[in-house]
């Protein structure tokens, strides 16, 4: 193993800046910690199968540093970052580490497939963490920062360490720890604002004191981590670049503890938009981001609001005739960006009854789905069931559809059907249901105090379960009468929440749809570390 701890060693990270021609200085790494603290969003855990899913298009669009979890948390949450660590090649694949021994070796124990593994160790730094959390003098503190950092770097040459509460700590301390961090074998020092707190030009000034102040910090690479609290992440984020950051942490979506992380998505069509003011560059390929927004959402559940910057379903659309007006006569005039240079295709092919396999798979290519046969099988008999239903399919159920399958393509819960009597002739709602679970096909009436009252007591006759709905939530999907519902279900229970998704175009259909889905999330059990030992 090497010793030289001036930046990092390996493939992937040799990446940012090694081309030929290229200028190191420019290249901003991102590292994305979609599948980790966007995970630690209450409601948004996933299972392996999405999280390989996820990790498989982060991969493709280029991603640097993949934190593909926190082995310590659970058995699932190892087996999460072992799978991805064995099965991607492009990008590092990072697990997260508090400052224990325990934590670390499980790390580098996950990590130790991936053809380029990092670990990220991390410790509070701020007075307030330090005191009340963990109950440590800074002197303590100081000494874990360099046993954690020499301990990871028994596993791997990439080690990031991580000074939790960065933008709250005192600025004495803070070099000291950085120094210690970088002395022990660290290539990155990641600088979070772990509560949001801070302003843009305050956390650019921190990153230039560290730049100044601490002897070797030439040795390692600046990387910094802003959650979205007063929601300045993406701000933060770019003006700390500005003053010497090389690497940002962010999620796709900007999912993540509280208010999320710094979005993913805002940060690099910032940096290539504004390319003139800010000269640096990332190696995403834009054009994927739609495609990575899609599938995190219907993964979580966690829809994305309409005006949501780059990905929202109005983000590119011109409602007022001046503008519309403008945009036919230049786009530039209301468009800074183009919406194909982040994956919106504007196509005229919309399908309908009479649209073949062909028509379909060209246009889940065109959508950026890339499904294996027996899913495109799947699909396509949606997608007549839904065009017998609706005469014109466009985009938007094409893509609510095929998320529908993607989410529940491992459920050991399943609707077979569903009627469901009410109106003012039934003065009781009535729902007759049925449902696969695991093979058994079971059917049950209920009633209740409305239809949706009744199919989800139906739902709990034959699954009982404690769990308690927290949120019932339906969108239609495009405009029109016979438009797809698309319906969220959240469901507690021990303390976890869980969000479910379904679409159909009958809203019944979808809200047991969502309700099943939702449930099997609960399902899949897995045990976790108390979640006040797990910050930020
Ligand atoms: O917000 C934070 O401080 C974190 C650290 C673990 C990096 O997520
Ligand atoms: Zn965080």
């Amino acid at each position: 193993m090497s010793t030289d701890n001036s930046i990092q060693q390996s493939s992937a990270d040799e990446r940012p800046g090694d081309k030929p021609g290229d200028k190191p200085d420019d290249r901003v790494v991102i590292f994305d910690t979609t599948l980790r603290d966007g995970e630690q969003s209450p409601g948004a855990s996933m299972n392996l199968d999405e999280k390989i899913r996820i990790a498989e298009v982060l991969e493709d669009m280029g991603v640097d540093i993949i934190e593909a979890g926190f082995p310590i948390a659970s058995d699932g949450d190892f087996t999460c970052v072992n799978e991805i660590a064995k099965m991607v090649k492009d990008s590092t694949v990072c697990g997260l580490a508090r400052a224990t021994a325990a934590d670390i070796d499980r790390c580098g124990e996950a990590i130790r497939p991936a053809a380029s593994g990092r670990i990220h160790t991390f410790i509070a730094t701020s007075p307030l963490h330090m005191k009340y959390k963990l109950q440590m003098e800074p002197e303590e503190v100081l000494v874990k920062v360099t046993e954690s950092v020499t301990r990871a770097r028994q596993f791997t040459d990439n080690v990031e360490w991580s000074c939790e509460d960065g933008s709250r700590s005192d600025h004495d301390f803070l070099c000291r720890c950085v120094e210690a961090a970088i002395d022990a074998g660290a290539g990155t020092i990641n600088v979070p604002d772990t509560v949001g707190y801070a302003l843009p030009n305050e956390f650019a000034d921190l990153i230039r004191m560290l730049k100044n102040r601490v002897p070797n910090m030439d040795k390692a690479i600046i990387s910094v981590h802003c959650h979205n609290d007063l929601g300045l992440g993406v701000a933060n984020s770019l003006a700390a670049d500005e003053a010497g950051a090389r690497q940002i942490e962010c999620t796709i979506n900007g999912l993540g503890e509280r208010a999320g992380n710094a979005a993913m998505e805002e940060i690099v069509m910032a940096l290539k938009t504004r390319n003139d003011h800010m000269p640096f560059r990332t190696g995403i390929k834009t054009e994927d981001i739609m495609r990575a927004s899609r599938l995190v959402s219907a993964v979580t559940g966690f829809s994305v609001q309409p005006n949501k910057a780059i990905v929202g379903a109005n983000a590119f659309a011109h409602e007022a005739g001046i503008h519309q007006d403008g945009v036919l006569k230049h786009a530039g005039t209301y468009e800074i960006m183009t919406p194909e240079s982040v994956g919106l295709n504007k196509s005229n092919l919309v399908l309908g009854k009479h649209s073949g396999r062909h028509a379909f798979k060209e246009k889940l290519k065109e959508l950026g789905y890339d499904l294996g046969d027996n899913a495109i099988q799947d699909a396509f008999k949606r997608f007549k069931d839904l065009a017998d239903a609706k005469k014109d399919v466009f985009d938007e159920d094409i893509v609510a559809l095929v998320d529908d399958e993607v989410v529940r393509a491992n459920d050991t819960v399943r609707l077979v059907s569903l009627e469901i009597l009410c109106g003012t002739v039934h003065k009781t709602p009535k729902a007759v249901l049925e449902l696969d679970v695991d093979g058994d096909v079971k059917g049950c009436e209920a009633t209740g105090d409305g239809p949706v009252d009744a199919a989800f007591n139906a739902i709990k006759q034959l699954f009982p379960h404690n769990a308690r709905l927290q949120l019932y939530q339906v969108h239609a999907v495009t405009h029109g009468t016979d438009a797809q519902a698309e319906v969220t279900v959240r469901l507690e229970e021990d303390g976890r929440t869980v969000n479910g998704q379904g679409a159909d175009t009958d809203t019944m259909v979808a809200s047991v749809r969502a309700y099943v889905n939702a449930l099997n999330k609960l399902l899949v059990k897995r045990e976790k570390t108390a979640p006040d030992a797990i910050s930020a």
